[in-house]
């Protein structure tokens, strides 16, 4: 069952029915402000970082679930409704939630009036802008009582849930014509503020949520709106909201529009104050000024329509495959954006308290981003690398607000580093601008210890090479990307986290998937450091990758696959021999994706294996057998039940290595059909058991070991969207960005007869029309640019600013 469909030409989708099978929601902004919003209007915003800057306040875990977030209430007589259904659940006339590109836009009617309310966050602001207009389409007069509505949250989202003999007495607020300032914490170390405000004159407000709702009442029927009756209060304490109370005469046909403001202003030390304890709201009022009409709104809702039309322009795709075309043109290319901008950070299932930015994930979050802005990929890479050690190790996460290091997650997950390397050769190939790797970047944040980026590369790789265990194969530390595959814990006491609990002494547990890594990313490293004329460093480089790949073909291989690991013990981990857990997904992706033993057919069989053993209709589960008991030297991944995140879970991440896998022995239909199970867009079907978000691909469907298999989990903030963008774009469709110019190299379903990419590169235009006449999977057997014939598979670069036609004919 479908609850809407996608408007592909207007780049939305369009929600139908409130009770969607779980909230599904979109993001405000992209650069420094940001809002989750729910198809009902839940959700909260924030400035920049969703711990420290919190400025409305959303509770997880809430019972009905998504409660809480900018609500409008209409009160038309006795009966009180909200545009978004919630929190009244006033049954609508009519309901239609279309979630676009930044923005989301509401439209509903109940007894003749028809409210539209639209989302955004205008670029350059530190505000969301609600546009609401009513209309009366009914036959007679209309007098409307409209209450606004936003809890605000005491900064700190964490201490708001916990500290409440302090938060209960701290709220201040003040309040000056149309708008409604949140000022709790200004007078002392704070030098920002909160306001809400309207373009109109109002005639009431409420500040207070208690006089506002009413102790014993809940969002769905606030005493002020159910009586029409604002309190006008003022929060001293308990429970800041900001309400603004309009009166509305519509006569039959006549409408009204009203701009909304909801902003966050930052004050220097010496404008803080315009008299004793008045804020000095200058700032505030520029940024009110900047929407303060319907035109004003709407331009800049056109202008990010317009930001976004340049940066889907960077890669446009025509196969004749609508889903394939959605996925690639529109929503794969947003989640990049999102999940850049958020990391893990905050989403329906990540509180914006917990992790920060991590480093393999906006690493790897990089690549599905680099096309979009190269500028802010570059400060990306900047802000990563300053939080690397000097022996190339890393933090595992830093907060965005302070770009520090987070020290209570620490260090030592082995795979970390060896990320960098990857984010900064896609960025290097993608723009072309070498300067960025003499950049002084330091270590630690501590500028004393810095080094140009480059050295921070050849840390990178060192730290890998230089932590190998008795069978020659990279330690595993805490865990590689499988944060569950915790090998040297052994942990006993539920109350200790598996990720930051100290480590057994002595852990010599070795990681298949980072000796995949370190090949596929070594000889990225060693080509890099060839192209810098560092000849002795690349044959050093080369040398290394040499002794990894005879150590997996030693020491790695199980049979009929790779295997995932080594034990504390020295023991096979993903082998026939094993009794749960035989085989794992990771090392089969990343040791054919780095082709090792391709030659000995080893990929083939691997890639065989994970086809018997580890696909499903719904995806690739992450190991088989499933665990069905608590693996004590194995650790997290054993505590899941059988079928759920990394216990056999779809982890919609890893799928897309073996579909690159795939493509490096050639075989297209193989790959394309697992790129698409997991493609949500191919999946909107079956909305009733996926629940997530039909236009997003979620970090986890429930494995063919679980309870209900196909269920999805945990949508937006994942990896997967970045892999599954460079699966299609660059080795499906096989658009690959190069230091010297763009290669071809598509690996598609042999019954796919053409496609069209339309590329920009480095400010240039290109349209590359790839034929495949003899249906064939890989393979280009002639390239000609702007008429003319070329030797191999490279587009060669041209000036910016040019427009070239490619003609690729595989065969
Ligand atoms: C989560 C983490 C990611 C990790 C993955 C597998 O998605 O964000 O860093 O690699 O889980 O455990
Ligand atoms: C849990 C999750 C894993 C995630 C990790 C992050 O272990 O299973 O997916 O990466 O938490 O802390």
């Amino acid at each position: 069952m479908k609850y809407g469909y996608f408007d592909d030409a207007a780049r939305e989708y369009v929600i139908t029915e409130p009770k969607t099978p779980w909230p599904w929601i979109n993001y405000l902004g992209n650069e420094e402000f940001f809002g989750l919003i729910s198809n009902t209007g839940g959700g909260y915003c924030f400035y920049k970082d969703a711990k420290f800057r919190r400025l409305t306040r959303y509770r997880y875990n809430n019972v009905p679930v998504d409660v809480g977030g900018r609500y409008y209430y209409v009160k038309d007589g006795d009966v009180v409704w909200n545009p978004g259904f919630k929190p009244t659940q006033t049954p609508l006339d009519k309901y239609e939630c279309r979630h676009g590109l930044s923005y989301s836009r509401f439209s509903s009617e109940k007894n003749g009036v028809g409210a539209e309310l639209t989302c955004f966050v205008p670029r350059g602001a530190t505000a969301e802008v609600h546009k609401l207009t009513l209309e009366n389409r009914s036959g007679a007069g209309k007098s409307l009582k409209l209450f606004s509505f936003v809890e605000w949250c005491l900064w700190n989202a964490q201490t708001d849930m916990e500290n409440f003999q302090r938060n209960l007495s701290v709220g201040e607020v003040e309040i000056d014509g149309s708008t409604l300032y949140h000022k709790s914490e200004y007078k002392e170390r704070r030098n920002h503020y909160a306001f809400f405000s309207v373009n109109a004159p109002i005639q009431g407000f409420d500040t207070d949520r208690e006089s506002f709702i009413g102790l014993h009442d809940g969002f769905e029927a606030p005493q002020a709106v159910r009586e029409g009756a604002p309190r006008n209060s003022e929060a001293h304490g308990w429970s800041p909201i900001a309400s603004h109370y309009l009166e509305i005469d519509l006569a039959p046909g006549e409408k009204r529009e009203l701009v909304f403001v909801l902003g966050y202003v930052e004050n220097p030390e010496e404008e803080k104050w315009e008299s004793k304890g008045v804020i000095d709201k200058r700032r505030a009022k520029g940024l009110i000024e900047r929407f303060d009409s319907v035109e004003k709104a709407d331009a800049a809702l056109a202008e990010l329509k317009n930001r976004w039309d340049g940066l889907l322009a960077g890669y446009r795709v025509c196969t004749g495959d609508e889903k394939t075309d959605r996925m690639v043109n529109i929503w794969n290319q947003y989640q990049c954006m999102v999940t850049f901008n958020m990391s893990r950070s905050a989403s329906f299932f990540e509180s914006g308290i917990g992790r920060g930015m991590g480093f393999r994930d906006s690493n790897q979050d990089l690549v599905g981003f680099v096309h979009q802005v190269p500028e802010r990929a570059r400060q990306r890479i900047i802000d990563i690398a300053s939080t690397q050690f000097e022996d190339g190790s890393a933090y595992h996460q830093y907060q965005p607000l302070t770009k520090r290091g987070n020290a209570e997650i620490g260090s030592n997950f082995n795979d970390d580093p060896l990320w960098l390397i990857l984010s900064v050769t896609a960025y290097l190939k993608e723009t072309g601008d070498w300067s960025i790797l003499e950049e002084s970047v330091p270590y630690d944040n501590d500028e004393a210890k810095a080094t140009p980026l480059f050295e921070h590369l050849t840390r990178s790789f060192d730290f890998t090479a230089k932590h190998l265990g008795p069978h020659g194969l990279p330690l595993i530390g805490r865990a590689d990307w499988n944060d569950c595959l915790n090998l040297n814990c052994f942990s006993t006491d539920p109350n200790e986290s598996f990720q930051t609990t100290e480590n057994k002494a002595g852990g010599q547990a070795e990681s298949l998937m980072i000796a995949g890594q370190f090949v596929l990313y070594g000889r990225e490293y060693a080509r890099l450091c060839r192209k810098l004329g560092k000849a002795e460093e690349a044959a050093r480089a080369e040398g290394e990758v040499a002794k990894m790949v005879e150590s997996v073909k030693k020491h790695g291989w199980d049979g009929k696959w790779f295997l995932r690991a080594y034990d504390f013990f020295g023991k096979k981990v993903g082998s026939e021999e094993n009794e749960e857990g035989k085989i794992f997904i990771e090392s089969q992706g990343f040791c054919t994706m780095a082709e090792i033993g391709k030659e000995e057919g080893l990929c083939e069989k691997a890639l065989d294996s994970v086809g018997e053993r580890l696909a499903c209709e719904h995806g690739i589960v992450l190991n088989n057998p499933a665990f069905t008991k608590y693996v004590i030297e194995y650790g997290e991944i054993s505590t899941y039940p059988p079928g759920y995140k990394e216990n056999a879970g779809i982890f919609c991440h890893n799928n897309p290595w073996v579909a690159i896998g795939e493509t490096r022995i050639g075989r297209g239909d193989k790959a394309f059909d697992y790129w698409k199970r997991i493609a949500p867009a191919y999946r909107e079907e079956i909305s009733d058991l996926h629940r997530m978000e039909p236009y997003v691909y979620s970090q986890m469907i429930a494995g063919k070991d679980a309870f209900k298999p196909g269920e999805a989990k945990n949508s937006w903030l994942t990896g997967t969207a970045a892999w599954n963008w460079v699966t299609i774009s660059q080795y499906l469709l096989g658009i690959q960005p190069d230091y010297a110019g763009l290669r071809v190299d598509p690996c598609i379903p042999s019954d796919w007869k053409e496609y069209v990419v339309d590329r920009r590169f480095r400010g240039v235009q290109y349209r590359i029309v790839v034929k495949n006449p003899s249906g064939v999977c890989r393979g280009v057997k002639r390239l000609v640019v702007d008429a003319e014939e070329l030797p191999g598979n490279l587009i060669p670069l041209f000036e910016a600013g040019t427009k070239h036609e490619v003609e690729v004919v595989l065969g």
